[in-house]
């Protein structure tokens, strides 16, 4: 992790002296009683403070914070964000957040400023204290619940868009309705495959992954899917053993998805990649025309294969 020079108080940063008309003011400081916290009650020359370093000032009248997971800054010192005398943002933030974190975290800062897709949860409400503890919490990065709970408590409508304007489904409806969970998604791990503060690749995914239906083929576009599946599913045109979506010895995967000529079929085409109704999370339908048509696939699993009624094409059965 990157931490900007910020962190040891330079530049701008500097300063905790108190600012002139400030909008927000602490209340220790309200009364001029500048001896509170300092060694002299005099205004124009208060002197050090009355304690051996900031926290333990802070510390006569406030709590500490605890947790398993201690927020190094507030370690340091309470002065890293807030301002002891008042400020203009609440509660005397040195800056509002969440400037006031990505002066220190500027990898996380270059991350939400360069990212081609944005993620809306550092965007709307508390922005990063949406998701994390500025000062300590039981669970580890200073997340306020578990990363699961986090992410399925927004992503629990029908309501959500993305920056183009396309709705987003339910996925927590998705998840604990359908009987079929992907692997990863049933053991909680959205991280797995989703980056949460932004990312260069669609759906905020940490690996490529088409945006699209249909695609030409290029096993780079699905290193998603091939962190963990071999690619060999789709590379290999015969097969005895490498997928059971073959007839025979002749690999269907391949004949779908291996085209280079446009008309290659996405991995979405059949898989629904969170949780779907059908084995092998096979999807309910597909999109057909232009108008959101949704052609059902009724999938049948057979004792060596399977069945594809009436759907992309007329009833098609595999056996291997
Ligand atoms: C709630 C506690 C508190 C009160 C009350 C308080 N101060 Fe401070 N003040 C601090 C702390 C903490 C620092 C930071 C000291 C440090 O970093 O070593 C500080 C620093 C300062 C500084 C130096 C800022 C800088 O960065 O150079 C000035 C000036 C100052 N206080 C003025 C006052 C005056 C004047 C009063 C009374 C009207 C006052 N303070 C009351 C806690 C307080
Ligand atoms: C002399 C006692 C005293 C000291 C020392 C003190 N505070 Fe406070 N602080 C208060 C009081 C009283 C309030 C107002 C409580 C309230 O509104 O609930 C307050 C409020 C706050 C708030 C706003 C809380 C809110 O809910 O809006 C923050 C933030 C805060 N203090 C931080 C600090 C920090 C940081 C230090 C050390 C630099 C410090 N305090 C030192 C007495 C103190
Ligand atoms: C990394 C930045 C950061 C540091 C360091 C920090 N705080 Fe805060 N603090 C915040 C933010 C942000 C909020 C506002 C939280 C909110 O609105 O949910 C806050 C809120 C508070 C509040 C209001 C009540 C609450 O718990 O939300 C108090 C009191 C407080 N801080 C005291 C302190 C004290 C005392 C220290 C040092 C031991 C400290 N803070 C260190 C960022 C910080
Ligand atoms: C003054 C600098 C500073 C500020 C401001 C600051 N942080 Fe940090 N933060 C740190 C340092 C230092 C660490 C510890 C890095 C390490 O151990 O590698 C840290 C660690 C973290 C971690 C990781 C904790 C872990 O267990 O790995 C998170 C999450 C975090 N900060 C979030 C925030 C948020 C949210 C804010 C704004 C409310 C914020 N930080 C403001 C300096 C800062
Ligand atoms: C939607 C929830 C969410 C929001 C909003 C969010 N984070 Fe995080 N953050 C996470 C999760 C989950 C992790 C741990 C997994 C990971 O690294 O992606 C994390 C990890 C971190 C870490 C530790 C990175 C590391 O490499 O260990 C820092 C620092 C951090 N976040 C800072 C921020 C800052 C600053 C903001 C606001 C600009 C923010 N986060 C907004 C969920 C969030
Ligand atoms: C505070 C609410 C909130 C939380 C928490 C949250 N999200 Fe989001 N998420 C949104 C919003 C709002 C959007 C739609 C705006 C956007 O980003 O395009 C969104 C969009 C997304 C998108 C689609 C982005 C795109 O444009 O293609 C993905 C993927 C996503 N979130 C995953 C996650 C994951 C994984 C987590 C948990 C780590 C999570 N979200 C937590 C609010 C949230
Ligand atoms: C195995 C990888 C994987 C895991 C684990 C995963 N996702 Fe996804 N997610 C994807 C892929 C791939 C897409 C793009 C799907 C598509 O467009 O066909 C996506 C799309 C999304 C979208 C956009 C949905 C839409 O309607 O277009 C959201 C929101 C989302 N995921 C949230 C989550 C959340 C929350 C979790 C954890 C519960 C999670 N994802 C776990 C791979 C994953
Ligand atoms: C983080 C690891 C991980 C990623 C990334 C991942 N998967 Fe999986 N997937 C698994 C695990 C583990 C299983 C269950 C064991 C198995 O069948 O291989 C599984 C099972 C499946 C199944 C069901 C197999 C069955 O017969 O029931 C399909 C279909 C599938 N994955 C498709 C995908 C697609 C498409 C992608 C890319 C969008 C993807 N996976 C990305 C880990 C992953
Ligand atoms: C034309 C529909 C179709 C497409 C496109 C498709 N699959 Fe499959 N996939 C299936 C069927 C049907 C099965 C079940 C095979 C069986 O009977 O065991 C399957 C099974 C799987 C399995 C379980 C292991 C195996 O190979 O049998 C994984 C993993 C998998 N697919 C991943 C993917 C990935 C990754 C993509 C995109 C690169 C993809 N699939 C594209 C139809 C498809």
């Amino acid at each position: 992790m990157i931490i900007g020079s910020a962190f040891f108080g330079t530049l701008s940063y500097a300063s905790v002296a108190p600012i002139p008309d400030a909008k927000f003011e602490h209340a220790p400081y309200g009364d001029r009683v500048c001896s509170l916290c300092h060694q002299r009650d005099d205004e124009n020359s208060p002197g050090p403070l009355n304690q051996p370093d900031v926290n333990s000032v802070c510390m006569t009248c406030h709590d500490g914070f605890s947790g398993k997971h201690l927020h190094k800054a507030m370690q340091t010192s309470c002065t890293n964000c807030h301002n002891p005398h008042n400020g203009n943002s609440s509660r005397f933030l040195r800056a509002s957040v969440p400037a006031l974190c990505t002066r220190c975290h500027t990898q996380i800062g270059n991350i939400i400023a360069n990212s081609e897709t944005k993620h809306g949860a550092v965007e709307v409400g508390k922005s990063c204290l949406n998701c994390h503890n500025p000062h300590a919490s039981k669970v580890e990065k200073l997340l306020n619940g578990l990363p699961y709970d986090l992410c399925v408590n927004c992503h629990n409508t029908n309501t959500l868009v993305d920056h183009n304007g396309k709705r987003l489904a339910n996925i927590k409806e998705l998840i604990e309705s359908r009987p079929y969970v992907h692997a990863p998604v049933a053991e909680k791990d959205c991280s797995a495959c989703h980056q949460t503060h932004g990312s260069k690749n669609f759906r905020l995914l940490v690996e490529p992954f088409p945006a699209t239906f249909y695609s030409p083929f290029e096993e780079s576009n699905y290193a998603l899917c091939f962190t963990c599946h071999d690619s060999t599913i789709v590379t290999e045109p015969e097969t005895t053993n490498l997928t059971g979506f073959r007839n025979g010895d002749k690999n269907l995967h391949f004949l779908h998805v291996n085209r280079e000529d446009g008309r290659g079929r996405t991995c979405r085409a059949c898989h629904e990649v969170h949780a779907a109704e059908q084995p092998h999370n096979i999807r309910d339908g597909v999109p057909y025309g232009n108008r959101g048509w949704v052609l059902k696939i009724h999938y049948e699993q057979l004792p060596q294969g399977g069945r594809c009624a009436k759907t992309c094409h007329t009833t098609r059965e595999y056996r291997r």
